[in-house]
């Protein structure tokens, strides 16, 4: 796809003469207002919040303010092109959805909406295994957009497997394994609420509607929610993994397997001897290790540590487009965007998603040729300045 992405600012320049102002908010404090304003305070706390006191969350951002870009001049930028490959994919640019579980909190269409969005736009979409609908369903939402699954590796192997197969008879094109997820960490704002989706029957479409979860049941999960909810806490997610145990998972399926929640050179070395695909360098948006690492900070030592060109990918902290320029001059392949498109979900489903990610996307690229350069590959740290 050629889509020039600035454009989307001409149109809404051009619709101004005509009176007509952008009926949704442009930027990331405004979105969050707005959309707090219309969720119930359970769903909003359980998106917006973070672990502990929520430094890491904050420190993600500040890490993004701390780094500066240092743009040149004449550098010939009229014809820009910000499309990678990922996994023998073209996308048009290096942003994908990062993988958000239980969406119907922000929207009711959910996973429909925002894997409807990233198909619109061409964008990687990774589905979350705490998604409120299944994975057939979003696969037939994405139609022929590009999406990764991703994996909660659960306590039963037979339902790893089941998951994995799952996703790629679906057509999902790469393995995300989350890592940093064993245990739900200390979420004193959904504490305070005292609200866990999960045990209310939201964001486990996944487990519901599949074979191996539904035969450990004695009634279907519609009849006895209460039980499948157990059934659920018992399979969520498996504690005494190692990295031996990845073997076992890279034999289940031909699919690239990437590993999400990487913050440590030595486990990106891990990765990389453990024979996958790539790394996710994040800390789960801050929800995880209060006091850990901001994401952009961890990002340099982990692409020293692996071999030139192994796909090191980012998340946490992503708010602008002069964002997804500095994690690419680090060393990331490419970002996911995570809390930004949910306001948008929240305010408006798909449409609304498309519009954050046009922002973002529109922004990204006027920064790109602003700072001298035509795409991607002309990145570098000597573009930045700390
Ligand atoms: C997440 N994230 C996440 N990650 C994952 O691997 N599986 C999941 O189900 C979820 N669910 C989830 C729910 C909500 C509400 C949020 C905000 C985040 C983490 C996500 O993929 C990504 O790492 C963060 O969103 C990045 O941080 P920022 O940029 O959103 O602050």
């Amino acid at each position: 796809m050629a889509e020039h992405f600035a454009n989307f600012q001409n149109s809404i320049y051009l619709a101004g003469l005509g009176d007509v102002r952008p009926d949704l908010p442009l930027t990331y404090p405004e979105l969050e207002a707005a959309a707090r304003g219309k969720l119930r305070p359970e769903a909003y706390g359980y998106i917006a919040g973070a672990a502990g006191s929520e430094d890491t969350l904050r420190e993600n951002l500040e890490a993004f303010r701390r780094h500066r870009l240092l743009p040149r001049m004449l550098k010939g930028v009229a014809e820009r092109d910000h499309s990678i490959e990922l996994f023998g994919r073209m996308v048009p640019a290096p942003a994908l959805l990062a993988p958000i579980g239980v969406q119907t909190l922000a929207h009711q269409e959910g996973e429909l909406a925002s894997a409807r969005a990233a198909a619109a736009l061409g964008l990687g979409y990774v589905l979350s295994t705490a998604s409120s609908h299944s994975i057939e369903q979003v696969a037939e939402a994405s139609g022929g957009g590009p999406r990764w699954y991703q994996l909660y590796w659960p306590r039963d192997r037979e339902l790893a497997t089941s998951f994995v197969a799952r996703a790629e008879n679906a057509g999902f094109e790469a393995i995300v394994v989350t890592l940093d997820t064993h245990h739900l960490a200390w979420r004193p704002r959904d504490l305070t609420l005292a609200f866990l989706p999960f045990i209310r029957g939201e964001g486990v479409a996944v487990y519901w509607s599949d074979p191996v979860f539904r035969g450990g049941l004695e009634s279907a999960p519609e009849d006895d929610p209460a039980a499948a909810a157990l059934h659920w806490v018992s399979l969520f997610s498996d504690p005494g993994l190692r990295w031996e145990d990845l073997a076992w998972l890279r034999a289940q399926t031909r699919l690239p397997i990437l590993l999400k929640g990487i913050l440590h050179p030595d486990d990106a070395r891990h990765a990389v001897e453990a024979r996958m695909d790539g790394v996710i360098v994040s800390n789960h948006g801050g929800r995880q290790v209060d006091g850990a690492v901001a994401s952009l900070d961890a990002l340099p030592r982990v692409i020293q540590a692996v071999p030139p060109g192994f796909p090191v990918l980012f998340d946490s902290g992503i708010r602008t487009g002069a964002d997804i320029v500095k994690a690419l001059a680090l060393g990331a392949r490419a970002v996911l965007i995570g809390r930004p498109w949910m306001w948008g979900l929240a305010l408006a489903g798909q449409a609304g998603v498309e519009h954050v990610l046009r922002c973002l996307l529109a922004e990204f690229d006027l920064t790109m040729g602003l700072i001298g350069v035509t795409g991607p590959a002309e990145l570098g740290p000597d573009l930045l300045s700390r």
